[in-house]
């Protein structure tokens, strides 16, 4: 069985679903104070089994050791955490809590169950600004700008210094570039809480009229069109590479670092032409000022991941808006139309 935390969140439901499809045991450990079951609901609906699932957090030591306990977990996917950048600047200590903390957490209690396999959710926001693109796993980690960043840096020296104490462990950084998209289903996708921080998700919302207007954070970049570049990735396509990296780590011990990525970088304007033939008329945006803290461009060399996972992304841009305009048009406000049904949620009762 594996255990997901953060598992009713954007990327944790889209491998939950990739998990249970592949025939694994699933339990899902989250605390729902970004998601809402009805995506652990749609889950199901779409696999035709449901996961496990405990309401809880994962800071609580007392929780966890009772989950180990009760549950025969084999491997972790830890995707509990806090995501939100300006946020985290004006919270800094919840976000270094909950993203390091929780993990020492959630590592401890692994160890006393005698857990060693876990796959953590990294960011490429760990490399900084990279002067140097494509960027390898070999590039230097540069300084994060903001709280977040810092979390993820500061969970990702953890876990090596753990790895580095006890050869028992097996662990997996995946540095995400930029996942968009949804499942093709349109059933899940993501529902950010409150104004997205995100590109796309700001975009969609614009698209379905929650928003007036996109604004494009700089035109003077040192880009090809002068708005910043990032790589793309469809939230599937990163599902797998999870369960890619969780079969890998049954071979090898120690600290693995893989990019996830497509390899291919797209302006914001080139995002914004792309996103507006998939809906079929222009979208309503203005140029602002830099956003503080942006780099210009980021895109990632995935050859690593390909070798050494056998995993390569497989989904397009066009795939990636397309799904993600099927999600957010069928469920413009998200899961909150679920709000009513969801109350009964199945719930497995664990003392916490
Ligand atoms: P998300 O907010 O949709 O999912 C995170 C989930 O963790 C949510 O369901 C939330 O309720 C849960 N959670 C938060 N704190 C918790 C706690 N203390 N105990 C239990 N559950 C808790 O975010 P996501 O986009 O799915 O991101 C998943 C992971 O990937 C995060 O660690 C994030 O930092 C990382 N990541 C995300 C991106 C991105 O662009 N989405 C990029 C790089 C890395
Ligand atoms: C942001 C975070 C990063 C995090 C990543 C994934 C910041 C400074 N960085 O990265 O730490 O790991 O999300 O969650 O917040 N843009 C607009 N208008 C918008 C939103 C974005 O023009 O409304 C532009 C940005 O300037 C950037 C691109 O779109 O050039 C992508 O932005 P975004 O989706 O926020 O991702 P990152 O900046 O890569």
């Amino acid at each position: 069985m594996i255990l997901v935390t953060g598992g009713a969140g954007y990327i944790g439901s889209h491998a939950v679903l990739e998990l249970l499809l592949a025939g694994h045991e699933v339990l899902v450990l989250d605390n729902l104070c970004n998601s809402s079951p009805a995506a652990l609901q749609r889950v199901e609906q779409l696999a035709g089994r449901a996961p496990h699932f405990v309401r809880g957090d994962v800071r609580n030591r007392a929780l966890l050791k009772a989950l180990f306990a009760a549950y025969p977990v084999s491997a972790v996917l830890h995707f509990a955490g806090l995501k939100a950048v300006g946020e985290s600047v004006r919270e800094p200590l919840r976000y270094y809590e909950t993203n390091v903390s929780g993990s020492i957490a959630l590592c401890q209690a692994m160890a006393e169950a005698g857990i060693f396999k876990l796959v953590f959710s990294s960011s490429a926001t760990v490399y900084g600004e990279s002067p140097v693109m494509p960027i390898t796993e070999e590039r230097p980690t540069g300084v994060p700008t903001n709280p977040y960043g810092q979390s993820k840096l500061m969970a990702e020296n953890v876990l090596k210094g753990l790895a580095d104490s006890d050869p028992r462990w097996s662990i997996g950084l995946l540095r995400y570039f930029n996942p968009i998209g949804a499942h093709e289903s349109g059933l899940i996708g993501e529902d950010p809480n409150g104004t997205p921080n995100n590109l796309l998700p700001y975009m969609l919302q614009v698209a379905v009229g929650r928003r007036a207007q996109l604004n494009i954070y700089g035109n003077d970049y040192p880009t090809p069109d002068g708005t910043g570049v990032r790589d793309y990735i469809h939230v599937v396509d990163l599902a797998q590479g999870h369960l890619k990296a969780l079969e890998r780590l049954e071979q090898v011990a120690g600290v693995s670092v893989w990019n996830l990525g497509t390899g291919r970088g797209y302006s914001v304007r080139q995002m914004l032409s792309a996103f507006e033939e998939v809906i079929g008329r222009p979208l309503p945006h203005v140029y602002k000022p830099r956003r503080p803290g942006d780099i210009a461009q980021c895109w990632s060399d995935p050859s690593k991941a390909r070798e050494e996972l056998g995993w390569e992304a497989q989904r397009g841009l066009p795939t990636m808006l397309r799904d993600a305009w099927r999600w957010q048009s069928r469920n413009p406000r998200g899961y909150a139309q679920d709000k009513a049904t969801v109350a009964g949620a199945t719930q497995t009762a664990l003392a916490s």
